[in-house]
């Protein structure tokens, strides 16, 4: 497909999604919606892929949806159209997506970052949910997203007074898994999406499934969703692999099914 406000690449079995509008600070705009969408889909439809990056400039991961788009918008352009819709597809992509995160993430843009499965920051990285400053909330997921990552107190904190968050507040927060310096964050965000890749696909997408459904149900259940997944991988030819591989101390092979 040709895009206009994004770039695709693959490195190996990784692809890998960069925000493209540099000039306004990668400001999500429903067209840089609709290419990353298209294109993340396209990567999760495609067998020799096994995990996305998503990435943007090294001033910006992206500063927020499109104010420029939505300023003039009324309630009836926002709920007619279902303003914000097409945003929760990032989330609902079944291969692994990483976000690689230097300079802002603000907005819809710390937004897009946690609808993906973890964060790799670089120590450069300011994450922020400022929409207040502009006379709204967050509209794709901030306000439970942020809560459920980082707490109460903390959420409320940012959502309330538009502060940015570094990168150092972000991972002992827990809203971030790692922080790298800056020069590193691109080689360090494909060795984890490769390691991803490199595993057997039926057991990552059963572990990204198990792990969401802990912010959907209670304990009980989500336990209980887990054992069903655990014991169905029981039938796949990777678990033979796997564990034949380890009894006989050499790597395994899987075959992804
Ligand atoms: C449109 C944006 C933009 C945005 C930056 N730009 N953010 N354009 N929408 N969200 C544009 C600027 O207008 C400017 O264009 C260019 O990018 C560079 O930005 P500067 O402000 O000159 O850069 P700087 O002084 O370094 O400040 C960086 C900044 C600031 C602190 C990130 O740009 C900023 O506060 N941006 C808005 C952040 C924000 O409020 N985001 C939340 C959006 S609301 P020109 O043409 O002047 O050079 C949102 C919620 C929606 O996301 C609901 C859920 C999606």
């Amino acid at each position: 497909a040709e895009y206009e406000t994004i770039l695709t690449e693959t490195d190996g079995a990784v692809g890998i999604v960069t925000l493209n509008r540099p000039k306004a600070l990668n400001a999500l705009s429903a067209q840089l919606v609709d290419e990353l969408v298209d294109a993340l889909g396209a990567f999760d439809a495609d067998p020799a892929i096994g995990c996305m990056i998503i990435t943007g400039s090294e001033k910006a991961f992206a500063a927020g949806a499109d104010i420029t788009e939505m300023a003039t918008k009324s309630f009836w352009d926002a709920f007619g159209d279902d303003f914000l819709a097409k945003w929760d597809r990032v989330g609902t992509m079944r291969k692994p997506v990483i976000a690689a995160v230097q300079g802002f993430a603000l907005g819809g843009g710390c937004e897009i970052a946690m609808m993906c499965d973890f964060i790799i920051a670089a120590d450069t990285a300011k994450f922020g949910q400022p929409e207040i400053n502009l006379g709204v909330i967050p509209g794709v997921g901030g306000t439970q997203r942020l809560t459920r990552a980082i707490g109460k107190a903390k959420a409320m904190d940012m959502v309330l007074t538009g502060r940015m968050m570094s990168a150092e507040e972000a991972e002992r927060s827990g809203l971030v898994s790692r922080v790298v310096p800056a020069a590193e964050l691109m080689d360090e965000a494909k060795k984890a999406a490769a390691t991803i890749a490199s595993r057997s696909l039926p057991s990552v997408l059963a572990g990204k499934e198990s792990v969401n459904r802990a912010f959907e149900t209670t304990l009980s259940e989500g336990c209980r969703f887990e054992r069903r997944i655990f014991h169905g991988l029981f039938a796949t030819d990777d678990q033979k692999e796997g564990m034949a591989a380890f009894v006989e101390k050499r790597k395994p092979s899987f075959r992804n099914r």
